[in-house]
């Protein structure tokens, strides 16, 4: 399931508004298909493993990281396939949320005299693919906020410089980020400041995220949508109906890159699910610009607060990766 997990993992930010699903196949004790989610959703990761593994499918197990959909889209249902391949055994970390297959997927398995083993490296599985299962639960994308501040959390000085306050290699591992979420999101007040890219650059012809900035009136001179930027939607306030918007339109996965102000709403409206934070070993003091707005928090215990999950020296800077546990 591991395996299965990282070749998950590839389809991030490429397949909305499906999920990233990986699935090994394995015969005999040799892996004879490996699949992911394709771009754009489709071919869903089993039948990638099942062709690549043709008549040795028949009585292998097959390691899945969501439960296989029962629903007759433009392609047979993957739970079908694997019957109609003769697979024997599946292993599913997650049943699927979505009302079409929720436990259906299973249920067509078992009846074909699949035997079904639920639950592997379910917290893992959960965690991977969070946007998917929080816009079907939640009805929203999930959303990552990128903090790239000083040491003592401040992104420009008095004056307002801010380039550059973290190095080049934390400054490509945004766009890293940028490439694994499926929209990237500023404010208003970002969008006319810097007129950002938010765009995947260095890493070859890839799939460009949505660009979304969150405003109340129409914002000018941002570039069009090419091959070099993704698709630009400005989407007016509240936050918690824009967000509900991108999840109607497919987006999962939510990349936002400020301002301040933005940060603050996100955050006050227990909309964020994830803080990516690059920190600099550069100091700017209290007349530097904060990351985040004023929060008007009444008491500590009201602040939100992360869990940590991965820290890692990225040149001279430190990246870190705090989650709010899924409800
Ligand atoms: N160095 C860095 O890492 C970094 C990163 C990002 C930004 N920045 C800097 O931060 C500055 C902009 O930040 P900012 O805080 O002034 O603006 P912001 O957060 O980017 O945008 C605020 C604007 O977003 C819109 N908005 C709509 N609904 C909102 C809501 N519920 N809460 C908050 N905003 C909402 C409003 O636009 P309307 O008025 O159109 O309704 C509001 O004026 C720029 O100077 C930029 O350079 C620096």
């Amino acid at each position: 399931m591991d395996h299965a997990l990282r070749l998950a993992a590839r389809g991030l930010g490429n397949v909305w508004p499906n999920p990233a699903v990986g699935c090994v196949i394995v015969n005999a004790g040799r892996v004879v298909g490996r699949g992911w989610t394709q771009p754009g959703g489709r071919p869903h990761a089993e039948r990638m493993a099942l062709d690549q593994a043709g008549p040795a499918a028949r009585g292998a197990t097959a390691y899945v990281t969501l439960e296989p959909c029962a629903h007759h889209g433009r392609t047979p249902p993957c739970a079908e396939a694997l019957v109609q391949a003769g697979v024997a055994r599946v292993v599913s970390s997650l049943t699927d949320p979505d009302p079409r297959v929720a436990g259906r997927g299973h249920a067509i398995l078992r009846t074909a005299g699949v035997e079904v083993v639920e639950g592997g490296r379910f917290d893992a599985a959960a965690a991977l693919q969070r946007g998917f299962l929080t816009r079907v639960t939640q009805g929203r994308p999930m959303v990552t906020l990128k903090l790239a501040t000083s040491f003592d959390g401040r992104i420009a000085t008095a004056a307002g410089e801010s380039r550059w306050i973290t190095g080049p290699a934390a400054r490509r591992h945004v766009h890293l980020l940028r490439l694994t979420h499926d929209a990237v999101m500023v404010g208003a007040g970002t969008a006319r400041a810097d007129r950002p890219a938010l765009n995947v650059r260095g890493f070859g012809a890839v799939r460009q995220p949505v660009r979304v900035v969150i405003a109340g009136a129409p914002i000018p001179a941002l570039p069009p949508e090419d091959d070099a930027h993704g698709p630009l939607w400005v989407l007016p306030a509240p936050l918690p109906e824009a967000l509900a918007e991108l999840g109607r339109r497919g987006i999962t996965r939510v990349f936002c890159e400020g301002g301040g102000q933005l940060a603050a709403a996100l955050l006050t409206a227990g909309l964020v699910d994830e803080l990516a934070g690059y920190t600099a070993g550069v100091v700017l003091g209290g007349d530097g610009r904060a990351a985040v707005g004023p929060l008007g928090l009444g008491a500590l215990a009201d602040a939100p607060r992360f869990r940590l999950v991965e820290t890692r020296a990225l040149g001279g800077d430190v990246f870190h990766r705090w989650v709010r546990d899924l409800m």
